[in-house]
């Protein structure tokens, strides 16, 4: 049965979408689910990959982009917390509680209870699952850390980010295989502790038994950490910013290699379906970079929330080697998964399955989706066909940002621009697909679309819940846990 999936041609696809659809389980053979490989990496910038910038050294992503499905129009949110919410959840963050900002260290913020996760719903299929790397969906009660959100291990840190070395953020150490804290007197830089143990779980894994390794690297967010080796890549630019973001990307890819070399050698690529996005745009501001797109990381500008990507996989994709413009979101990922899996959504999630877009090159099923909608900042933003609105800031650092980039050089705009949220904006409205770089407003030319992605936004906005706002709650701070950041005061 499995080789009727490696077979393209027109006649044996009509035959396969038969067998699918009587079966009504997908997997694409309809007997055996695929290993699905979903790898996160945290900030990484459209122009920080060797597809859109042959200056950077990515050999194992540009391989694996070019073998398999480059994703030009991949949406995502515009900070880690929102767009892992979608990723998780299949919703909209704005209708979580998770629209607004990300969960700092220290706030009794989470994603709610009732949400079910992607791997729950993929544990019920029969996979296997595992979560290694970084969580940042809440971490003030057991209850919303992974092992009880779906997970069967994890390995990793509960908040967005932290020293590489010693495991510490804010001082207080952030470390744990399942709910143990994970020791490591050696001080190895976390993205290797990540790779040494996703290749454990690969190497241990029954390949009978589907798997779902969900790879949320810590790489390539700030402190700008990196071991010399890959820092050294890159000693032409003289940004220090730059330089070890530059090493920070070629060490990811090499984990990528590291990881997608053992799923080889385990056997599992035969049936594998991988995807590799990031989270949000790059944030400029500490070295990324994401021409020719306006903005970054933490906006809504499409610098911000057009995500890097592609999709791989030896046996399922039957259209390979191209760039699929076709528009999809973070949330769409839960349900095209849950197909793969054989399984669908059951509740009223905002994702919408992409299976057939992302296997075959159709039209994507999607024609419209909402950036954000901040109840506290009033910002919001959507998208409907090829045009954008969006209301209130678009989030500061509004502006494109030259390569090669001298950080210092920048500071002075930089600067400038971080203020630039508190202007008071007026409604802008884009063409995306004409003028992808967000260069022409045209709200005063075309007032009916004006009208109507008001009245597009007005509608969503019926489902917002009120964002989740907590200040810092000094009950969690990890004095009162042994100098460990614990579960356990909310
Ligand atoms: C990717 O999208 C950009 C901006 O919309 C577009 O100009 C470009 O042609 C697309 N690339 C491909 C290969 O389709
Ligand atoms: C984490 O839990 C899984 C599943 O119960 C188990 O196989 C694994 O050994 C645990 N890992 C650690 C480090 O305790
Ligand atoms: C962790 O490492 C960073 C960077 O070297 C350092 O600034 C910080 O003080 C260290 N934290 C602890 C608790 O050792
Ligand atoms: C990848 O594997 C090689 C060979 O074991 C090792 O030397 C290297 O440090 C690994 N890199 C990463 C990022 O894990
Ligand atoms: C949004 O904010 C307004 C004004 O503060 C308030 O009246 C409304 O209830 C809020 N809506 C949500 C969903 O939080």
């Amino acid at each position: 049965m499995a080789e009727v999936c490696r077979v393209r041609s027109s006649g044996t696809m009509i035959v396969l979408t038969l067998v699918v659809a009587v079966l009504s389980v997908a997997g694409c053979n309809g007997a055996k689910q695929p290993h699905i490989v979903f790898i996160v990496a945290d900030d990484l910038g459209w122009n920080d990959v060797g597809w859109h910038n042959p200056a950077m050294i990515t050999p194992t992503l540009n391989r694996m982009a070019s073998e398999g499905v480059i994703l030009n129009s991949s949406y995502v949110q515009y900070l880690c917390s929102p767009s892992r919410t979608s990723f998780m959840t299949g919703y909209f963050p704005y209708r979580t509680g998770l629209q607004h900002e990300v969960i700092a260290a220290g706030q009794p913020r989470y994603l709610p209870a009732h949400f079910t996760t992607l791997p729950e719903m993929l544990g019920k299929q029969g996979y296997r699952t595992h979560i290694v790397g970084k969580w940042h969906l809440g971490m003030c009660n057991w209850k919303y850390t992974p092992t009880e959100r779906g997970f069967e291990s994890f390995f990793g840190y509960y908040s967005g980010m932290e020293f590489y070395y010693n495991h510490t953020r804010l001082d207080g150490y952030d470390f744990r295989a399942n709910k143990s804290v994970a020791l490591d007197p050696t001080r190895t830089y976390a993205d290797y502790l990540f790779v040494d143990h996703a290749l454990d779980i690969i190497e241990k894994h029954n390949p009978e038994e589907p798997l779902f390794l969900y790879l949320p690297f810590h790489l390539v967010h700030v402190p700008h950490e990196v071991p010399a080796r890959f820092e050294n890549m890159y000693s032409s630019i003289q940004d220090d910013y730059r330089r070890i973001y530059c090493g920070m990307v070629s060490m990811l890819d090499e984990a990528v290699k590291n990881v997608t070399d053992a799923l080889e050698k385990a056997g599992l690529t035969d049936n594998m379906f991988l995807i590799f996005t990031t989270d949000n745009g790059g944030p400029t501001f500490n070295g990324a970079n994401n021409l020719p797109l306006r903005g970054a990381k933490a906006t809504y500008w499409e610098g911000g929330t057009r995500g890097a990507g592609f999709v791989h996989s030896k046996n399922l994709l039957q259209k390979t080697g191209y760039t699929n413009n076709g528009m999809m979101h973070a949330a769409d990922w839960f349900p095209t998964l849950l197909h793969l899996a054989g399984s669908k959504p059951d509740s009223d999630i905002d994702g919408v399955n992409q299976w057939d877009m992302l296997s075959t090159g159709v039209d994507s099923p999607r024609t419209t989706f909402v950036y954000n909608i901040d109840n506290i900042t009033r910002a919001a933003a959507i998208r409907h066909g090829d045009y954008k609105l969006m209301v209130g800031s678009p989030g500061g650092w509004n502006g494109w940002y030259p390569l090669p980039k001298l950080h210092a050089q920048l500071k002075e705009q930089l600067a400038h621009d971080a203020e630039d949220v508190d202007q008071q904006w007026k409604p802008q409205l884009y063409n995306i697909k004409e003028d992808p770089e967000e260069r022409h407003d045209l709200s005063s030319q075309m007032p009916e679309m004006m009208k109507f992605l008001q009245g597009e936004l007005e509608k969503y906005r019926q489902k917002e819940v009120p964002p989740q706002n907590a200040p810092y709650d000094p009950a969690g701070d990890p004095t009162h846990f042994g100098g460990v950041w614990t579960p356990g005061w909310c």
